[in-house]
């Protein structure tokens, strides 16, 4: 038989993702001015960015990036452990430390890469790691690269990560949770995951990606929402990309935890380090996030009328209390439907389809801002009701 190509392998694939609504597209965004995004020379009112506290324009954050980057140039030139850790590193591992309580933390270029290196570096064969079923992808992606074995137990299951760790009770364990998930918005049982790791003397590592500067006392993220500190989660990350409006993630942990990553993680040791510019610019809207205490209350207020608007309209809500509100659709032809239809009428709203999400759970995942206005919120609701009374059925609606 003869060997297949790449190339006509992927012209199967690409005409299977077609059957099935899956293709992806970029979509070239000419111009953003916090919630808004032009697209093709249209103005689109955005609720799909990550921006939850709208600091990504902040000019303090945008003039920390530029005056940083006037002093030390456009990147690092090296990785931390060769001569790449700068002085606007050190000062953002402070600056987490400080506003977290922990006593050690530890720059990556991204959330992605500091996931692969915690898990690589703290587990391998043998070992185990405790997974929510809807962890974001880059743990995923980890816990193969560790090697260690994946036990994965049903989404906010915390009975089921025990009967995980039961199952395997002489392997060295870890715990790994988003704190928020990503394309749900709800929250992890972060306070019975901690009572778990304590009785069973596992570590418990929280992704707050989607957590951090925005819920919690003073937008210390999901674990502090929950009462819990780093005595209880030992391993605390902070990604810049999402609340903070920037690019890069800082691990927070005990000594002995951060030494161990910076010592063993190829996702550490094998990159260039973040820019400095952009730690520079990342400690500022953390600053910014602890002082500007309006930006939380503002998206509270948001997210209370959103939800209160879905509910009269019979939207089918997501159970969130975060800046994620995402509305189950079900099939992934109805859900790209719903984003065009929403296009048409001025409003950027992507669909989340496989694998993103389990199959059949396709859903618009709207995304608030503490720039939106009550106007904006309203905007959305009323397209939204009118885009759901003609949603097409769907095949593979769940
Ligand atoms: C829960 C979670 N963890 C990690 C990441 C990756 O972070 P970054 O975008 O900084 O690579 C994301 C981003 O999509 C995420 O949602």
């Amino acid at each position: 038989m003869a060997r297949p190509g790449i190339v006509q392998r992927l012209i199967q694939q690409h005409a299977e993702l077609n059957r099935q609504s899956l293709v992806r597209r970029l979509r070239l965004v000419e111009q953003r001015d916090g919630v808004r995004a032009r697209v093709k020379g249209v103005e689109l009112l955005n609720f799909c960015s990550n921006d939850y506290l709208g600091l990504a324009d902040h000019v303090e954050v945008v003039g920390a990036l530029q005056e940083a980057a006037a002093h030390h140039g456009l990147g690092a030139t090296a990785s931390h452990l060769v001569c790449g850790h700068h002085r606007e590193h050190q000062a953002l591992e402070d600056a987490v430390e400080e506003w977290l309580g922990y006593p050690r933390a530890l720059c990556f270029g991204s959330g992605y890469l500091a996931n692969l290196a915690v898990i690589q570096s703290l587990l391998g064969r043998g070992d185990i790691c405790v997974a929510d079923k809807l962890n974001h992808a880059s743990l995923i992606d980890a816990v193969q690269l560790a090697g260690c074995e994946h036990k994965r137990y049903p989404h906010a299951d915390f009975e089921g990560a025990l009967r995980q760790l039961k199952s395997s009770p002489e392997a060295l364990a870890m715990i790994a949770t988003d704190g928020v998930f990503s394309m749900d918005g709800d929250l992890a049982p972060l306070k019975m995951l901690a009572l778990l790791a304590r009785a069973e003397n596992a570590t418990l590592y929280v992704d707050d990606a989607h957590g951090a500067g925005v819920i919690g006392p003073h937008g210390r993220g999901s674990a502090a929402y929950a009462g819990l500190g780093p005595r209880e989660v030992p391993l605390n990350l902070v990604t810049l990309g999402k609340a903070f409006g920037g690019y890069g993630a800082v691990l927070a942990g005990s000594t002995e935890l951060i030494e161990g990553v910076l010592q063993s993680a190829r996702a550490y040791r094998y990159t260039t380090a973040l820019p400095p510019a952009l730690a520079a610019a990342g400690r500022v809207a953390i600053g910014l996030a602890q002082k500007e205490t309006w930006r939380r209350f503002k998206l509270t207020a948001l997210v209370s009328r959103f939800r209160r608007g879905a509910q009269q309209l019979g939207l089918p809500l997501m159970e969130s209390l975060t800046p994620i509100q995402p509305l189950l659709v079900g099939g992934n032809s109805a859900a790209l439907f719903a984003a065009r239809e929403l296009e048409k009428r001025g409003i950027l709203v992507t669909a989340i389809r496989p694998p993103t999400v389990p199959e059949g759970r396709a859903r618009l995942r709207v995304a608030l801002s503490a720039l939106h206005g009550e106007g904006d919120v309203d905007r959305l609701l009323s397209v939204l009701g009118e885009i759901f009374q003609r949603l097409p059925s769907d095949t593979e609606k769940a």
